[in-house]
């Protein structure tokens, strides 16, 4: 496997995998790798082939947290991180500083204006444009022919669809399934900073989600009934805030009033739990 932190030698890398046939295909991460992003790489491997590349990105991009979140708690276990992309069989790893991503006086963002209003967006203000302007420079540097996503992060995928889209770039964009915990948590960096007490709760939120999904599949069609219900079960989770339980169209993110049977419904969640926020989804369409 072959590191690098600067962007000179990976624009040297892609020259010469330019000669090769096969797809270069690219997994973007913060670091602090798990199942969930191990699961992404393995895909990724798959994809690529023999022939092909796997490009793994570690930066944790100041530019999407904001002034409050946890970018100097944001864990950085790096030697851990190194080992797994080895074990995974990746070919590039690219970890650059914050100085080689970001000009001292760059003035130039990305924003999407439309999907990354609401949900996270609304509580996150500046969020999806950081993801949006950190994922083209990755992109612009990497040039994948396949870049791969987590749905975990539902909203993510569907603003960086949107940008892909919008902007013509030359790259498919796939989603990977969530890659859950036995007792149904959605693995996540920030797990590990759940407190013993709000870890034993934390599967709640799925839990959630699946009765939601229940009652729909037993012939609930109105989503505002099943909002509320969403909505005091996860209330009821001790140490928790209800930041938004929604339910929206997969695609274009808007509110729903009746499931139909070819609406493409999701579920959305975000919660505090302690001092972690945590967010998960998942599809209920009948
Ligand atoms: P990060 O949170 O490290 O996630 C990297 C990728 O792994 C994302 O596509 C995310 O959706 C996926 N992922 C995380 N947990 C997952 C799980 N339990 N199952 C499946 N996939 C999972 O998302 C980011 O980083 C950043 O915003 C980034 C896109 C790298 C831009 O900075």
């Amino acid at each position: 496997m072959k590191t690098a932190a600067r962007i000179g030698p990976v624009t040297l890398w892609r020259k010469k995998a330019e000669g090769t046939s096969g797809p270069v295909v690219f997994v973007p991460t913060m670091g602090a790798l798990h199942e969930g992003h191990a699961s992404l790489i393995r895909r990724a491997r798959r994809l690529a082939g023999r022939k092909g590349s796997v490009v793994v990105s570690i930066f944790v991009n100041p530019t999407q947290f904001g002034p409050k979140e946890d970018l100097a708690k944001y864990p950085r276990p790096f030697a851990q991180d190194l080992a797994l992309c080895k074990r995974e069989g990746v070919d590039l790893l690219f970890h650059p500083t914050p100085e080689e991503m970001y000009e001292g006086d760059s003035s130039v963002k990305v924003c999407e204006s439309s999907l990354s209003t609401g949900l996270c967006g609304a509580s996150r203000l500046g969020h999806f444009n950081g993801v949006c302007t950190v994922v083209a420079m990755l992109f612009q540097i990497i040039r994948p022919d396949i870049a791969i996503f987590g749905e975990k992060d539902w909203q993510q995928v569907a603003v960086i669809r949107r940008m892909v889209r919008d902007l013509k770039m030359p790259v498919k964009i796939l989603s990977h399934a969530t890659v859950r915990e036995e007792d149904g948590l959605a693995l996540s960096s920030r797990n590990r900073l759940l407190s013993p007490e709000s870890r034993l709760v934390a599967p709640r939120i799925y839990q959630a989600l699946l009765t939601a999904l229940m009652a729909a599949e037993a012939g609930e069609t109105s989503v505002a009934r099943l909002r509320r219900r969403l909505t005091s079960d996860l209330a009821v989770i001790p140490r928790t805030v209800v930041d938004y339980a929604e339910i929206v169209d997969e695609s274009t993110l808007l509110p729903l009033q009746k499931l139909t049977p070819g609406s493409a419904a999701r579920a959305l969640v975000a919660v505090q739990l302690g001092s972690v926020r945590l967010i998960d989804n998942l599809g209920i369409s009948r």
